[in-house]
Protein backbone atom coordinates (compact mmCIF):
# COMPACT_ATOMS: atom_id res chain seq x y z
CA UNK A 1 0.00 0.00 0.00
CA UNK A 2 1.69 3.03 -0.92
CA UNK A 3 0.71 7.20 -0.09
CA UNK A 4 -1.90 8.40 1.78
CA UNK A 5 -4.17 11.40 2.21
CA UNK A 6 -1.51 14.34 2.23
CA UNK A 7 0.66 12.55 -0.52
CA UNK A 8 -1.03 10.77 -2.98
CA UNK A 9 -4.92 10.43 -3.95
CA UNK A 10 -5.21 7.76 -1.41
CA UNK A 11 -6.90 8.50 1.80
CA UNK A 12 -6.28 5.99 4.76
CA UNK A 13 -9.25 6.16 7.58
CA UNK A 14 -8.66 2.70 9.02
CA UNK A 15 -7.39 4.03 12.03
CA UNK A 16 -4.48 7.08 13.21
CA UNK A 17 -2.08 3.90 13.54
CA UNK A 18 -1.63 4.24 10.01
CA UNK A 19 0.73 7.41 9.87
CA UNK A 20 4.22 7.03 8.70
CA UNK A 21 7.16 9.10 10.27
CA UNK A 22 7.87 12.61 8.65
CA UNK A 23 11.29 13.84 7.06
CA UNK A 24 11.83 15.55 10.61
CA UNK A 25 11.04 12.58 12.53
CA UNK A 26 13.18 9.93 10.88
CA UNK A 27 16.26 12.81 10.56
CA UNK A 28 15.83 12.83 14.55
CA UNK A 29 15.53 8.81 14.55
CA UNK A 30 18.62 8.70 12.25
CA UNK A 31 20.43 10.79 14.32
CA UNK A 32 19.69 9.74 17.77
CA UNK A 33 22.03 8.71 20.65
CA UNK A 34 21.71 4.73 21.62
CA UNK A 35 23.41 2.27 23.36
CA UNK A 36 21.67 -1.14 24.65
CA UNK A 37 18.58 -0.34 26.73
CA UNK A 38 18.51 -3.88 28.56
CA UNK A 39 21.84 -2.38 30.30
CA UNK A 40 20.61 0.41 30.86
CA UNK A 41 23.26 2.26 28.03
CA UNK A 42 20.55 3.86 25.80
CA UNK A 43 20.38 8.00 26.87
CA UNK A 44 17.64 8.49 24.01
CA UNK A 45 15.38 6.15 25.51
CA UNK A 46 16.42 7.11 29.00
CA UNK A 47 15.47 11.58 27.91
CA UNK A 48 12.36 9.80 26.48
CA UNK A 49 10.93 8.15 29.66
CA UNK A 50 12.00 10.98 32.07
CA UNK A 51 10.31 13.76 29.65
CA UNK A 52 7.13 11.51 29.61
CA UNK A 53 6.78 11.31 33.19
CA UNK A 54 7.60 14.82 33.82
CA UNK A 55 4.78 16.26 31.14
CA UNK A 56 2.17 13.36 32.97
CA UNK A 57 3.36 13.85 36.61
CA UNK A 58 4.89 10.24 37.34
CA UNK A 59 8.21 9.07 38.55
CA UNK A 60 9.10 6.93 36.32
CA UNK A 61 8.40 6.16 32.68
CA UNK A 62 9.06 3.03 30.69
CA UNK A 63 9.34 2.52 26.90
CA UNK A 64 7.48 -0.50 25.40
CA UNK A 65 7.25 -1.62 21.79
CA UNK A 66 3.21 -1.00 21.72
CA UNK A 67 0.07 -0.48 23.59
CA UNK A 68 -1.22 -3.85 24.37
CA UNK A 69 1.87 -5.29 26.04
CA UNK A 70 2.02 -1.78 27.93
CA UNK A 71 -0.97 -2.61 29.11
CA UNK A 72 -0.62 -6.24 30.02
CA UNK A 73 2.94 -5.50 31.77
CA UNK A 74 0.64 -2.84 33.94
CA UNK A 75 -1.74 -6.05 35.11
CA UNK A 76 0.71 -7.99 35.61
CA UNK A 77 2.45 -5.00 37.60
CA UNK A 78 -0.37 -4.27 39.95
CA UNK A 79 -2.35 -7.47 39.92
CA UNK A 80 -1.42 -11.41 40.77
CA UNK A 81 -2.10 -15.05 39.82
CA UNK A 82 -6.01 -15.58 41.11
CA UNK A 83 -6.74 -11.47 40.96
CA UNK A 84 -9.07 -9.58 39.65
CA UNK A 85 -9.65 -5.88 37.42
CA UNK A 86 -12.86 -4.41 36.71
CA UNK A 87 -13.20 -2.84 33.01
CA UNK A 88 -15.23 -1.69 30.58
CA UNK A 89 -17.08 -4.13 28.43
CA UNK A 90 -15.49 -2.00 25.92
CA UNK A 91 -12.40 -1.50 27.19
CA UNK A 92 -9.40 -2.37 24.49
CA UNK A 93 -7.95 -3.84 27.08
CA UNK A 94 -10.30 -6.23 27.59
CA UNK A 95 -11.96 -6.48 24.13
CA UNK A 96 -8.84 -6.20 22.06
CA UNK A 97 -5.95 -7.47 23.38
CA UNK A 98 -6.68 -11.24 23.00
CA UNK A 99 -7.35 -11.80 26.83
CA UNK A 100 -3.80 -11.03 27.85
CA UNK A 101 -4.38 -11.03 31.02
CA UNK A 102 -6.49 -14.20 31.91
CA UNK A 103 -3.62 -15.60 29.18
CA UNK A 104 -0.48 -14.54 30.40
CA UNK A 105 -1.10 -13.32 33.92
CA UNK A 106 -3.82 -15.28 35.77
CA UNK A 107 -6.03 -12.53 36.05
CA UNK A 108 -9.84 -12.47 35.58
CA UNK A 109 -11.09 -9.71 34.22
CA UNK A 110 -14.54 -8.33 35.02
CA UNK A 111 -16.16 -6.28 32.50
CA UNK A 112 -18.97 -3.70 33.30
CA UNK A 113 -20.63 -2.34 30.55
CA UNK A 114 -19.95 1.17 29.16
CA UNK A 115 -22.59 3.66 28.80
CA UNK A 116 -22.95 5.38 25.92
CA UNK A 117 -20.58 8.65 26.80
CA UNK A 118 -17.92 5.83 27.25
CA UNK A 119 -17.92 6.04 31.21
CA UNK A 120 -18.89 3.10 33.53
CA UNK A 121 -21.61 3.17 36.10
CA UNK A 122 -19.63 3.72 39.26
CA UNK A 123 -22.35 1.60 41.23
CA UNK A 124 -22.11 -0.96 38.84
CA UNK A 125 -18.41 -1.02 39.52
CA UNK A 126 -18.87 -0.72 43.54
CA UNK A 127 -21.36 -3.85 42.97
CA UNK A 128 -18.96 -5.53 41.17
CA UNK A 129 -15.82 -6.14 43.73
CA UNK A 130 -16.08 -9.26 45.59
CA UNK A 131 -15.65 -9.91 48.93
CA UNK A 132 -12.89 -10.89 50.97
CA UNK A 133 -14.04 -14.75 50.63
CA UNK A 134 -11.85 -17.81 48.76
CA UNK A 135 -15.07 -18.45 46.28
CA UNK A 136 -14.01 -15.26 44.74
CA UNK A 137 -11.32 -13.97 43.03
CA UNK A 138 -9.58 -10.73 44.72
CA UNK A 139 -10.43 -7.60 43.30
CA UNK A 140 -7.42 -5.57 42.98
CA UNK A 141 -7.77 -3.06 40.08
CA UNK A 142 -10.18 -0.49 37.99
CA UNK A 143 -8.70 -0.04 34.64
CA UNK A 144 -10.58 2.66 32.67
CA UNK A 145 -9.56 3.83 29.00
CA UNK A 146 -9.39 7.77 27.60
CA UNK A 147 -10.57 8.52 25.36
CA UNK A 148 -12.46 5.80 24.72
CA UNK A 149 -14.44 4.84 21.27
CA UNK A 150 -12.80 8.48 20.55
CA UNK A 151 -14.90 9.99 23.64
CA UNK A 152 -12.82 12.16 25.89
CA UNK A 153 -13.90 11.22 29.48
CA UNK A 154 -13.77 14.51 31.43
CA UNK A 155 -11.73 15.11 35.04
CA UNK A 156 -14.93 15.22 37.13
CA UNK A 157 -16.10 12.13 36.26
CA UNK A 158 -12.44 10.85 37.08
CA UNK A 159 -12.34 12.13 40.21
CA UNK A 160 -15.26 10.09 41.46
CA UNK A 161 -13.77 7.17 39.99
CA UNK A 162 -10.52 7.46 41.62
CA UNK A 163 -11.98 8.33 44.59
CA UNK A 164 -14.64 4.84 44.88
CA UNK A 165 -11.17 3.00 43.76
CA UNK A 166 -9.52 4.71 46.73
CA UNK A 167 -12.18 3.91 49.08
CA UNK A 168 -12.14 0.10 48.18
CA UNK A 169 -8.75 0.10 48.36
CA UNK A 170 -8.25 -0.87 44.96
CA UNK A 171 -5.83 0.09 42.58
CA UNK A 172 -5.84 2.18 39.09
CA UNK A 173 -5.09 1.83 36.07
CA UNK A 174 -5.45 3.97 32.40
CA UNK A 175 -5.19 3.33 28.92
CA UNK A 176 -4.65 6.77 27.66
CA UNK A 177 -3.89 5.41 24.35
CA UNK A 178 -4.72 8.74 23.49
CA UNK A 179 -5.06 10.69 26.38
CA UNK A 180 -3.15 13.49 24.18
CA UNK A 181 -6.37 13.84 21.93
CA UNK A 182 -8.63 14.03 25.18
CA UNK A 183 -6.90 16.85 26.67
CA UNK A 184 -6.71 18.84 23.43
CA UNK A 185 -10.96 18.32 23.28
CA UNK A 186 -11.33 18.60 26.55
CA UNK A 187 -8.74 22.03 26.85
CA UNK A 188 -6.96 20.45 29.80
CA UNK A 189 -3.78 19.24 29.92
CA UNK A 190 -3.06 15.26 30.10
CA UNK A 191 -1.42 15.49 33.58
CA UNK A 192 -4.59 16.92 34.83
CA UNK A 193 -6.21 14.22 33.29
CA UNK A 194 -3.38 11.41 34.65
CA UNK A 195 -3.72 12.61 38.12
CA UNK A 196 -4.33 10.68 40.71
CA UNK A 197 -4.27 7.04 38.84
CA UNK A 198 -1.41 4.49 39.78
CA UNK A 199 -0.18 3.76 36.07
CA UNK A 200 -1.00 5.12 32.78
CA UNK A 201 -0.10 3.99 29.48
CA UNK A 202 0.42 6.07 26.42
CA UNK A 203 0.86 5.43 22.93
CA UNK A 204 3.45 7.33 20.52
CA UNK A 205 1.91 5.46 17.64
CA UNK A 206 -1.36 6.75 17.50
CA UNK A 207 -2.82 10.39 16.74
CA UNK A 208 1.48 11.46 17.44
CA UNK A 209 2.86 9.69 14.59
CA UNK A 210 5.47 7.88 15.75
CA UNK A 211 5.95 4.57 14.31
CA UNK A 212 5.89 2.31 17.21
CA UNK A 213 6.50 2.69 21.38
CA UNK A 214 4.36 3.17 24.09
CA UNK A 215 5.42 4.86 27.57
CA UNK A 216 3.91 3.43 30.56
CA UNK A 217 4.23 5.76 33.69
CA UNK A 218 4.30 5.16 37.20
CA UNK A 219 5.88 5.52 40.82
CA UNK A 220 9.75 4.13 41.13
CA UNK A 221 7.99 0.43 42.71
CA UNK A 222 6.01 0.03 39.98
CA UNK A 223 7.74 0.47 37.62
CA UNK A 224 10.46 -1.81 38.73
CA UNK A 225 7.95 -4.25 38.66
CA UNK A 226 6.94 -3.46 35.14
CA UNK A 227 10.37 -3.69 33.86
CA UNK A 228 10.61 -7.47 35.06
CA UNK A 229 6.91 -7.83 33.62
CA UNK A 230 8.41 -6.46 30.12
CA UNK A 231 11.12 -9.14 30.45
CA UNK A 232 9.25 -11.87 30.46
CA UNK A 233 6.91 -10.58 28.04
CA UNK A 234 9.83 -10.06 25.60
CA UNK A 235 10.03 -6.56 25.19
CA UNK A 236 13.25 -5.52 26.54
CA UNK A 237 14.84 -3.75 23.29
CA UNK A 238 18.39 -2.94 22.48
CA UNK A 239 19.39 0.02 20.84
CA UNK A 240 15.69 1.12 20.97
CA UNK A 241 16.86 4.97 20.84
CA UNK A 242 15.88 5.18 17.38
CA UNK A 243 12.44 4.92 18.41
CA UNK A 244 12.46 7.00 21.63
CA UNK A 245 13.78 9.80 19.29
CA UNK A 246 10.77 8.83 17.35
CA UNK A 247 8.80 9.35 20.52
CA UNK A 248 10.45 12.39 21.82
CA UNK A 249 10.37 14.11 18.37
CA UNK A 250 6.14 12.94 18.62
CA UNK A 251 5.95 15.15 22.20
CA UNK A 252 7.71 18.15 20.82
CA UNK A 253 5.94 18.54 17.65
CA UNK A 254 2.85 16.13 17.45
CA UNK A 255 0.53 17.12 20.41
CA UNK A 256 -1.31 20.99 19.48
CA UNK A 257 -1.82 19.86 16.15
CA UNK A 258 -4.01 16.96 17.21
CA UNK A 259 -6.71 19.18 17.08
CA UNK A 260 -6.12 19.94 13.22
CA UNK A 261 -7.51 15.87 13.32
CA UNK A 262 -10.45 16.86 15.40
CA UNK A 263 -11.89 19.79 13.31
CA UNK A 264 -11.37 17.05 10.09
CA UNK A 265 -13.56 14.54 12.01
CA UNK A 266 -15.92 17.06 12.59
CA UNK A 267 -15.86 18.18 8.60
CA UNK A 268 -16.08 14.59 7.30
CA UNK A 269 -19.12 13.95 10.00
CA UNK A 270 -20.96 16.95 9.09
CA UNK A 271 -20.50 16.01 5.19
CA UNK A 272 -21.20 12.58 5.84
CA UNK A 273 -24.66 14.00 7.61
CA UNK A 274 -25.35 16.80 4.54
CA UNK A 275 -25.32 13.19 2.44
CA UNK A 276 -28.32 11.43 4.58
CA UNK A 277 -26.01 9.19 6.68
CA UNK A 278 -26.71 8.51 10.50
CA UNK A 279 -23.54 9.90 12.13
CA UNK A 280 -22.36 9.53 15.66
CA UNK A 281 -19.27 11.64 16.97
CA UNK A 282 -16.87 13.47 16.51
CA UNK A 283 -15.63 14.55 20.04
CA UNK A 284 -11.86 14.02 19.17
CA UNK A 285 -10.74 12.23 15.86
CA UNK A 286 -13.00 9.05 15.30
CA UNK A 287 -16.35 8.94 13.15
CA UNK A 288 -18.77 6.21 13.19
CA UNK A 289 -21.01 5.85 10.20
CA UNK A 290 -24.03 3.79 9.67
CA UNK A 291 -22.72 1.42 6.51
CA UNK A 292 -25.43 0.94 3.99
CA UNK A 293 -24.75 -2.56 1.94
CA UNK A 294 -21.88 -1.46 -0.44
CA UNK A 295 -20.70 1.42 1.13
CA UNK A 296 -17.48 0.04 2.69
CA UNK A 297 -16.42 -1.49 -0.34
CA UNK A 298 -17.27 1.55 -2.69
CA UNK A 299 -15.18 3.50 -0.48
CA UNK A 300 -12.53 1.22 -0.65
CA UNK A 301 -12.75 0.38 -4.36
CA UNK A 302 -12.08 4.87 -4.81
CA UNK A 303 -8.92 4.62 -2.73
CA UNK A 304 -10.75 5.45 1.07
CA UNK A 305 -9.54 3.11 2.65
CA UNK A 306 -11.83 2.06 5.72
CA UNK A 307 -11.98 -1.04 7.91
CA UNK A 308 -15.28 -2.67 6.71
CA UNK A 309 -18.08 -3.24 9.05
CA UNK A 310 -22.19 -2.50 9.39
CA UNK A 311 -20.94 0.72 11.63
CA UNK A 312 -18.02 1.84 9.78
CA UNK A 313 -15.33 3.62 12.53
CA UNK A 314 -13.19 6.50 10.08
CA UNK A 315 -10.36 7.72 12.07
CA UNK A 316 -8.24 11.18 11.06
CA UNK A 317 -4.68 11.66 11.78
CA UNK A 318 -1.37 13.41 10.25
CA UNK A 319 -1.30 11.76 7.28
CA UNK A 320 -5.14 12.75 6.12
CA UNK A 321 -5.00 15.85 5.21
CA UNK A 322 -7.66 18.32 4.72
CA UNK A 323 -7.76 17.95 1.08
CA UNK A 324 -7.89 14.19 1.75
CA UNK A 325 -11.25 14.40 3.95
CA UNK A 326 -13.02 16.32 0.68
CA UNK A 327 -11.87 13.42 -1.29
CA UNK A 328 -13.37 11.13 1.11
CA UNK A 329 -16.86 13.11 1.15
CA UNK A 330 -16.57 13.28 -2.73
CA UNK A 331 -16.78 9.54 -2.98
CA UNK A 332 -19.02 9.13 -0.43
CA UNK A 333 -21.49 11.91 -2.48
CA UNK A 334 -21.01 9.52 -5.73
CA UNK A 335 -21.99 6.50 -3.79
CA UNK A 336 -25.35 7.91 -2.25
CA UNK A 337 -25.79 8.98 -6.56
CA UNK A 338 -24.31 5.67 -7.82
CA UNK A 339 -27.75 3.74 -9.11
CA UNK A 340 -28.69 0.19 -7.04
C1 LIG B 1 -7.23 2.39 23.34
C2 LIG B 1 -6.11 1.51 22.89
N1 LIG B 1 -5.31 0.96 23.80
C3 LIG B 1 -4.30 0.15 23.45
C4 LIG B 1 -4.04 -0.13 22.13
C5 LIG B 1 -2.94 -1.10 21.78
O1 LIG B 1 -1.89 -0.49 21.11
P1 LIG B 1 -0.94 -1.34 20.14
O2 LIG B 1 -1.63 -1.46 18.85
O3 LIG B 1 0.32 -0.49 20.09
O4 LIG B 1 -0.68 -2.65 20.78
C6 LIG B 1 -4.85 0.42 21.13
C7 LIG B 1 -4.58 0.13 19.71
O5 LIG B 1 -5.28 0.51 18.81
C8 LIG B 1 -5.92 1.26 21.52
O6 LIG B 1 -6.75 1.80 20.61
Amino acid sequence: MSGSGTKGTLVDLRSDTVTRPSAAMLKAMAEAQVGDDVLGDDPTVKRLQAKAAEMLGFERGLLFPSGTQSNLAALMSHCGRGDEYLVGQEAHTYRFEAGGGAVLGSIQPQPIANRLDGTLDLAMVEAAIKPDDPHFARTRLLALENTIGGKAIPRSYLEQALALAKRKNLSTHLDGARIFNAAVKLGVSAKELCRGFDSVSVCLSKGLGAPAGTLLLGDAAFIARAIRARKILGGAMRQAGFLAAAGLYALEHNIERLAQDHANAERLATGLRDAGYEVEGPQTNMVFVKAPPGFADYLIRNEILVLPGARLRLVTHLDASAAGIERALDAVRSFAKTPA
